[in-house]
């Protein structure tokens, strides 16, 4: 009936061995449960509902803001509110700071705001990790989604550094098996990237995202071929030719899915099919022959790649999540850690932090990391 202890140890180092082979240092966590609040904080998922349609229904871009900081949380040391964290302790420069994040992270506010109404019916019960999937969830409801369960009882984390982005975090210039590499690194699949990649289905990018397929692409082409001629003529209209000193800030952003850009359905695939996928890591989709298919598959059936895009989520929000009450901590405020006990050393002093990551203005993504 017992498996011995060395066959349970064996069969460990096998795994061990496996996940070592594939680069895995990233992992689905089991343990989060769907109505971890019943008990504690019952009108907890309502109340972060009520706030999101509400903010969405101001703004229809909160939206796709919400599921992209969500990405973002759950690809740097898990699913932990990281990304919300305007310090450290350790005087980090946070995640937020990093070139990818910055002033393109979107619908903040809105967690802040999910955060205190939750806070002021049960102090101290809720994470804003769980906060942030349940917004991510409400978010490609409103969007168009199917509702789908969220499992929670994440715990909110204390490190941030915006030095682990880079060798972590996807960019726009990246092809697939860098981005698979990055994605089974997180314990997640090349379908996994290519259906998550449809949430490019809303929202948009700015011009500097990929402004390097629109001017001086190659020796031999000013614009990228792989662009459809008329998309690329409409791109360089609202794109101008970067100039020196352009604030990054002002610069336009342009829908990933001018079709239908406020909902999340399966037309970012015929649009990519169409040479209008907007970056780079779009458009790698179809030029690789182990994703193409994929995205053939979900151009052609919305439906499928709706409950692929939920169980996606659902796995996304899984990853190295800090779960019990040993780890982590539930927040006060999504964007600071909790204040230690009287007695705690003074903290260390802060890196002087740059005003917007590394990035370098006018530089166009290459100032990515
Ligand atoms: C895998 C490679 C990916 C790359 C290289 C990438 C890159 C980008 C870039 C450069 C932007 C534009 C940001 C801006 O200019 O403001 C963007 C926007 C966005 N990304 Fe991704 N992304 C990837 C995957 C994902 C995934 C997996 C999700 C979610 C599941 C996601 C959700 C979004 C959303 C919703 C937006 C629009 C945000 C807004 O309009 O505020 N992306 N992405
Ligand atoms: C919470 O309640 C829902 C609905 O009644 C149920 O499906 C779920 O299993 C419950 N979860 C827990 C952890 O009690």
């Amino acid at each position: 009936m017992t498996m011995s202890w060395l066959t349970v140890a064996s069969s460990f180092l096998v795994v061990a061995a496996l996940l070592g082979a594939a680069a895995v240092d990233g992992v689905i966590v089991d343990g989060l449960k769907v109505g971890f609040y019943n008990k504690t904080c019952p009108a907890a998922e309502e109340a972060v509902r009520d706030v999101v349609t509400s903010e969405i229904g101001m703004d229809r871009t909160i939206a796709a803001g919400l599921i992209r900081i969500f990405f973002h949380d759950c690809f740097i040391t898990g699913c932990d509110a990281s990304i919300l964290l305007d310090e450290t302790p350790s005087g980090d420069v946070p995640e937020k700071e990093s070139s990818a994040n910055g002033f393109t992270l979107h619908g903040l506010r809105t967690i802040d705001v999910a955060k205190s109404t939750v806070e002021s019916m049960c102090p101290r019960i809720v994470s804003c990790a769980d906060i942030l999937a349940f917004a991510a969830r409400d978010a490609a409801v409103a969007a168009g989604i199917p509702f789908y369960d969220v499992s929670a009882g994440r715990r909110d984390g204390s490190h941030s550094n915006m030095d682990d982005l880079p060798g972590n975090m996807p960019t726009p210039s990246h092809h697939v098996p860098r981005m698979s590499e990055l994605f089974a690194k997180r314990g997640l699949s090349q379908e996994d990237l290519v259906v998550l990649s449809g949430a490019h289905s809303i929202g948009g990018a700015h011009c500097f995202m990929f402004s390097n397929r629109l001017y001086g692409f190659s020796q031999n082409a000013d614009v990228d071929p792989a662009l459809d001629p008329a998309f690329a003529a409409q791109l360089r209209q609202v794109c101008p030719p970067r100039r020196e000193g352009d604030d990054p800030q002002q610069a336009p952003k342009v829908s990933f899915d001018g079709r239908t850009a406020e909902k999340l359905d399966n037309a970012y695939y015929s649009e990519v099919l169409a040479g209008r996928g907007l970056l780079t890591s779009d458009d790698s989709l179809i030029k690789d022959p182990e994703t193409k298919p994929t995205v053939d598959l979900f151009a052609g059936d919305d439906a499928l790649w709706q409950q692929k895009f939920a169980a996606a989520m659902q796995k996304l929000g899984a990853v190295d999540v800090l779960v019990g009450e040993k780890q982590g901590q539930i927040r006060r405020q999504c964007r600071l850690v909790n204040k230690q006990s009287r007695q705690s050393t003074p903290s260390r002093p802060r890196r002087k932090r740059p005003r917007f990551g590394r990035f370098v203005p006018g530089s166009g993504f290459h100032g990515f990391f």
